[in-house]
């Protein structure tokens, strides 16, 4: 019997390396003829995880954390037609069939029928399905013809495995929050966080040719990464407005499109940045977007939040001034990064040498073993994206 080792969440605060069931081809009783069984090359972690290990969700104790995994194919089933044995794939996060009406339009982070709770649906997340994370030595991933992306050569691919691990969610979700705002050829752009998410999609706004490109948090070393790539930064913790900050760089208090790269664990500005308000990315974004433009959402909101500090946001309701982004004609775009729309041009670009993102979010590869650390470490902010190699084969 092969051995198999995970991440398990264990209560807030709380991550655990332990002995987990290794992968079957199967859902329930029934044979997945259509999934393959990986080796995991690398798999990272997630500000998404975060929000479940911060005890801010119902994620039930056990449950296999990981949802950003790329890996070596070890067995593929039956119905597999176009993925062999040995090819090194990466997963995106959002396991879709393939076969529905929202897979068809290509709108794959709502699947129809991978999730019988809701549209949508991933590897190791809570409400998201039910299917184990990928932080771990093994997984299994259904439909496989239709989720994987193959790199086409294996040595290149593990000599660039620090950018092409970030396929599996953060690149293209960075770049999905970028051209959802709208960000092209000289615009000007405000990318609300400086976590990996939002470094990602400031490297995307360059890659689509913004002008400007302005990243606002509360840490400092975060911010640091932002510059060390060409980006202006704003410290929130200042006592200045975010409008007024952002006109000392560009002249004027507004900017063509906003990112939420933060979500609903939002800390609020200036004097109130060590609190958190979980509607200030939204409320900020609409203030400082001109009329007109595109707010990307990126960031994550819940519909239940057991962690918020009043009734409404326990149950996903905030205080957003909608009637603010109503009279500016904003558009608004929100959800899960359907990540197989950009994986292969994204991939493209890094092995072609057009973007340096492992660069730019600071990647650091560490052990199974090291995960825990690696969660309290980037729980305190590290400006850090941590890589987890559970089989020692990424190359130094
Ligand atoms: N939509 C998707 O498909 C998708 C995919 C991946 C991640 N996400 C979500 O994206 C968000 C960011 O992920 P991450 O890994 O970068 O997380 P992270 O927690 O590392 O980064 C969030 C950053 O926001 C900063 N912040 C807090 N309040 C702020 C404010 N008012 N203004 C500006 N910055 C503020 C924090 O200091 C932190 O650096 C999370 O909510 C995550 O769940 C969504
Ligand atoms: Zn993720
Ligand atoms: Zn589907």
């Amino acid at each position: 019997m092969c051995q198999n080792r995970g991440v398990a969440y264990i209560e807030p605060g709380v991550v655990e390396v332990q002995s987990i069931e290794y992968p079957k081809l199967a859902l329930g009783d029934r044979k997945c003829h259509h999934g393959v069984i990986l080796q995991i090359v690398s798999t990272n972690i997630c500000g998404s995880d975060q929000h479940m290990v911060r005890g801010r969700t119902t994620a039930p104790a056990g449950l296999v954390l990981g949802h950003e995994i790329t890996g070596l194919v070890i067995e593929a089933g039956r119905d597999v037609e176009f993925i062999k044995e040995g090819d090194l794939v990466s997963v995106p996060f959002n396991i879709a069939c393939g076969r529905c009406r929202n897979c068809k339009a290509g709108q794959t982070g709502i699947c129809l029928n991978v999730n019988p709770g809701r549209a949508g649906a991933a590897y190791g997340y809570v409400d998201m399905g039910g299917w184990v994370g990928g932080q771990a030595e093994y997984v299994m991933v259904p439909y496989a013809d239709f989720n994987l992306l193959k790199f086409p050569d294996k040595d290149q691919a593990m000599a660039k495995i620090r950018d092409l691990t970030l396929l599996s969610d953060i690149f293209p979700t960075g770049y999905h929050g970028a051209v959802t705002a709208g960000v092209g050829p000289g615009s000007i752009v405000y990318v609300a966080g400086a976590g990996p998410v939002g470094l990602a999609c400031a490297v995307s706004c360059h890659l689509l040719g913004a002008a400007v490109v302005i990243v606002g948090d509360m840490i400092p070393e975060r911010l640091e990464q932002a510059k060390s790539f060409g980006c202006e930064v704003i410290d929130l913790r200042k006592d200045v407005s975010l409008a007024d900050q952002i006109a000392e760089i560009i002249g004027v208090p507004e900017v063509d499109s906003a990112v939420d790269c933060v979500g609903f664990e939002a800390h609020g500005h200036g004097s109130e940045s060590g609190t958190e308000q979980p509607a200030t990315v939204l409320n900020a974004a609409m203030t400082i977007t001109r009329a007109g433009g595109a707010i990307g959402i990126p960031g994550l909101y819940v519909t239940g939040d057991p962690g918020a500090s009043t009734e409404a946001a326990k149950q996903g309701n905030l205080n957003i001034r909608i009637g603010l982004g109503w009279a500016k004609s904003h558009s608004f775009y929100t959800g899960q990064c359907p990540v197989m729309k950009y994986h292969r041009q994204l991939m493209n670009a890094i092995l072609y040498d057009k973007v340096q993102i492992a660069k730019a979010v600071n990647v650091e590869v560490i052990s199974l073993d090291k995960a825990p650390k690696g969660y309290q470490d980037f729980d305190k902010g590290a400006a850090k994206k941590f890589v987890i190699d559970p089989h020692g084969l990424i190359p130094n």
